[in-house]
């Protein structure tokens, strides 16, 4: 009886997770973009995935105060508990570090003809995880591509976060090396550079 309900509530969790992300989809298609603190919403996500993290994990913030993005308030809280979840799942149990910044840096490309250079908003999450093999990085953005056991990861994780990145402008680097932990750095344009994008669609991307 225990190992049923045991089952159970492990489908159920499962089920849970997968509707969270595909309703992260699913809602962008009507979002109202604004301008958005990236720092504070960063800090935020963390709170609340502090607590439902073991002791040994250390979260270091370093989160300057950068101008706004212009953009989904809950797609960026999103990519930042995705791409946290992702560096604590790498962790374990064991000690470990993740270390969130984000800072904003101006456009080294941009010519002087063009005019003021907007800054560039950064985020990036380092963990001291497995680090990530080159045959699984080609890979990790794929929707549904997960190496996790059922029931924990759905895979979607990563391509959800490419598509909120995509949809705001914004770019994803990824470097890592098995045993030597793994750094994702994301930039988005700041609020009044490149506004192109008129309406939010991750499905799109
Ligand atoms: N920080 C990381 N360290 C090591 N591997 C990672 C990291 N981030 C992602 N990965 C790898 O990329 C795969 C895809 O990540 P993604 O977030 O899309 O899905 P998931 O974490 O497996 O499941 P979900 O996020 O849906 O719960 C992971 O299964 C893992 O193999
Ligand atoms: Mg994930």
């Amino acid at each position: 009886m225990r190992g049923d309900m045991e089952a159970i509530t492990q489908a159920s969790s499962r089920a849970r997770d997968l509707v969270k992300q595909i309703l992260t989809f699913a809602r962008k298609q009507d979002v109202v973009k604004q301008p958005v603190d990236l720092a504070m919403v960063v800090r935020e996500a963390l709170r609340m995935l502090r607590a439902s993290l073991p002791a040994t994990l250390q979260i270091v913030e370093h989160l300057d105060d950068v101008p706004p993005v212009f953009g989904d308030p809950g797609g960026l809280h999103q990519v930042a508990v995705n791409l946290a979840t992702n560096a604590a799942q790498a962790i374990g149990s064991v000690i470990g570090t993740i270390t969130v910044r984000v800072w904003a840096a101006r456009d080294s490309g941009a010519s002087p003809q063009r005019g003021p250079v907007e800054p560039i908003i950064y985020l990036s999450v380092a963990d001291t995880g497995t680090g990530i093999p080159a045959a699984t990085l080609d890979r990790i953005f794929e929707p549904f591509f997960t190496t996790k056991d059922v029931g924990e990861g759905t895979g979607l994780g990563l391509s959800v976060v490419h598509g909120i990145i995509t949809s705001h402008g914004g770019e994803i680097a990824v470097h890592s090396k098995p045993g030597e932990g793994t750094l994702f750095t994301i930039s988005l344009p700041a609020h009044g550079k490149g506004q192109a994008v008129s309406q939010i669609n991750p499905m799109a991307a």
